[in-house]
């Protein structure tokens, strides 16, 4: 039976259907939307919203851009999917050499996944069977940092915080990776890798590779961290013969300030992962890239092929929006428009730093950041925020932005203004 109205549908939703980390039983609401334009959402109520999140870091050029509709449209007329076990496609094809392209020149080849996690996962699968082929069966685990976010598949989750992660109710099935702290870099210029160098140290022989987010660890903290700390990394990967895999599914496409955050370091991965932004925000995509090296080392066992091929791999109307918008933001001056939102964001989230409930304010490129000292009530300051007339998702200590580049001056004064006096009435807990 059609719904009859919108509250009839809200009200299904609510009862059948499961969204992001929440309650089946016990739902946090969900705000109908009816369309989205540009960095505006639009409720099914007419209420507008200026986005702040471009949906969890992939919408770059907004929503609903006619380039981005018409490759899709285009596409459609000659297919949107065909399986990629031995048929290959053009926008595939494209697509890969556009991403070997604007990558570091190590990074040759591509396998096209379809979700973040997934993307991980393929990482993971790659940095064992190199190892494996080169008879080091032993290389089977990870080593990684406090306070990272790789996904939420198992393997995926086993390498996230262990909190953050709920290792413990997992644990009789997620695998046992090593981990070090967090990442700290401290002002005179040291950091804290001796403790990742000592885990190296001891486990050389089990560990297959280090995973790490680059420049900044998204959803398992959104903490900035220093390029010295990767560029001492990426020696230690050597020196101990590990690989080293960088997550670049939230950072990639420019987002912090780089085309790749790993360029701020001038270091180049053994294993590069991308996601979110690599279609624009509009259809399902990953990339785990690799170097020849890795390729060849997975290539002497006797199989010789890697192990995995999901179904909709290489879908062409995820390629080809892919290809059409990684073509929209090198056109575009992409980084001049992150450095000035970046500048804005200093600029105006600045004075949050002045509130009793604040601990610290932090920005990189086009993400910024207020961490409070308690955890917030989610679906309260979410109700606000919508109030105002902003779409901002705060999750535990977090108030963060990320908008889409195409974001106005104004639209963000909009979305900074909102955080900032929204805050200033929130009472510090004694
Ligand atoms: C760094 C990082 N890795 C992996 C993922 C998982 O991607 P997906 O949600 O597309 O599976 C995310 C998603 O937030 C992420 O930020």
């Amino acid at each position: 039976m059609p719904f009859q109205n919108t509250s009839d549908w809200l009200e299904y939703d609510k009862n059948h259907l499961w969204h992001p980390y929440t309650s089946m039983t016990e739902p946090v609401p969900t705000y109908p939307v009816e369309s989205a334009h540009g960095v505006t959402l639009k409720l099914a109520d007419g209420r507008e919203l200026i986005d702040g999140m471009s949906s969890w870091w992939s919408a770059i050029h907004g929503y609903n851009h006619p380039v981005l509709n018409s490759a899709i449209e285009q596409q459609l007329q000659s297919m949107s999917h065909v399986m990629f076990g031995g048929l290959t496609h053009l926008p595939a094809v494209t697509l890969a050499e556009k991403l070997v392209n604007i990558t570091a020149e190590p990074l040759q080849h591509v396998f096209l996944a379809d979700s973040g996690s997934v993307a991980v996962e393929v990482a993971i699968k790659m940095a064992i069977q190199y190892w494996y082929a080169q008879g080091q069966t032993t290389k089977q685990k990870l080593l990684t940092v406090r306070s990272g976010y790789h996904g939420d598949t198992l393997g995926g989750m086993s390498v996230c915080d262990p909190v953050n992660g709920m290792h413990t109710m997992f644990q009789g099935v997620l695998p046992k990776h090593f981990f070090a702290p967090q990442p700290v870099c401290f002002d005179d210029g040291s950091n804290n890798i001796e403790t990742l160098e000592l885990q190296l140290q001891e486990h050389q022989s089990e560990i297959a590779a280090v995973i790490i987010e680059p420049m900044i660890q998204g959803a398992g903290g959104m903490r900035i961290y220093c390029p010295e700390y990767l560029q001492q990394l990426r020696v230690l990967c050597d020196d101990y013969d590990v690989l080293l895999i960088l997550d670049e599914i939230a950072t990639g496409f420019g987002r912090t300030g780089t085309l790749f955050a790993y360029e701020q370091a001038g270091i180049v991965p053994d294993i590069l992962c991308l996601g979110k932004a690599l279609t624009g925000g509009y259809l399902t995509l990953a990339a785990t890239m690799t170097t020849k090296k890795v390729v060849q080392g997975i290539s002497t066992d006797d199989s010789g092929v890697l192990m995995h091929g999901p179904t909709f791999m290489g879908n062409p109307l995820a390629c080809q929006v892919a290809n059409a918008s990684i073509d929209l933001l090198l056109s575009s001056p992409w980084k001049e428009t992150v450095k000035q939102i970046e500048e804005q964001l200093k600029e105006e989230l600045s004075i949050c730093q002045e509130l009793d409930v604040v601990q610290e304010v932090r920005v990189i490129g086009a993400i910024g950041i207020v961490e409070l000292k308690e955890p917030v009530d989610m679906k309260t300051m979410q109700a606000d925020f919508v109030k105002q007339g902003v779409w901002i998702r705060p999750f535990n200590k977090l108030v963060y932005i990320m908008p889409p580049y195409i974001i106005q001056k104004n639209e963000l004064t909009i979305l900074t203004t909102s955080i900032h006096s929204i805050l200033k009435n929130l009472k510090p807990k004694t």
